[in-house]
């Protein structure tokens, strides 16, 4: 790597969905002042629809492409620092994992099953979750995704019993820390 480009220093969010990526996005906004991108937000402002619409009418697949791309376009060092929040499924694409790395520190959320399932049981704008079932889905695609989210991870926190705030604290050490000490 040529040395004289800086590698990007943002925080970047993964985890499953319902594990508290959007609401500690947030919070580390309103402390750093960073930029927000919250990558389903911006993927729905793109194609000028809801993530259920694209999913139904567009299909998975087609959502997991425009992902990758957001994903290649963030990676730009002459950009600013920002905190960047990531929808739960894009660990599942082998090539978007070194590129989450390349991003900055990444922080993988972690919930148990079913403080997810209460979660997530409250909306009805996931359409993975939209099945007779979301308990059984939740625990497949939760077995199917950890190695993704380890192999894609610097840091795992436990999120169950904290608050954002707490999180969000614990986060920016570990960071502060990350870079200082990266080679
Ligand atoms: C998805 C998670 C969602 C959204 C889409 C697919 C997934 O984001 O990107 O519904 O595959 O886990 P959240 O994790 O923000 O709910």
């Amino acid at each position: 790597m040529n040395p004289s480009i800086a590698q990007p220093q943002n925080i970047v969010l993964i985890g499953f969905m319902g594990s508290g990526k959007s609401t500690v996005g947030r919070e580390l906004h309103q402390r750093l002042g960073y930029p927000l991108v919250d990558m389903d937000h911006a993927i729905e402002q793109r194609s000028g629809k809801p993530i259920t619409a694209i999913f139904a009418e567009d299909g998975e697949s087609a959502f997991r492409d425009r992902e990758t791309a957001l994903l290649k376009e963030l990676n730009d060092p002459t950009a600013p620092r920002r905190i960047i929040s990531t929808g739960g499924g894009i660990v599942t694409r082998p090539e978007n994992r070194p590129l989450l790395k390349l991003l900055g520190y990444v922080v993988w959320l972690h919930a148990p099953a079913h403080v997810i399932l209460a979660r997530t049981r409250k909306t009805r704008n996931r359409p993975l979750l939209d099945t007779e079932d979301p308990a059984a889905r939740i625990h497949a695609l939760m077995q199917e995704r950890e190695p993704f989210y380890q192999e894609a991870a610097h840091l795992k926190l436990d999120t169950s019993g904290l608050c954002s705030a707490e999180l969000a604290s614990g986060i920016l050490e570990c960071s502060r820390y990350f870079f200082n000490n990266r080679a």
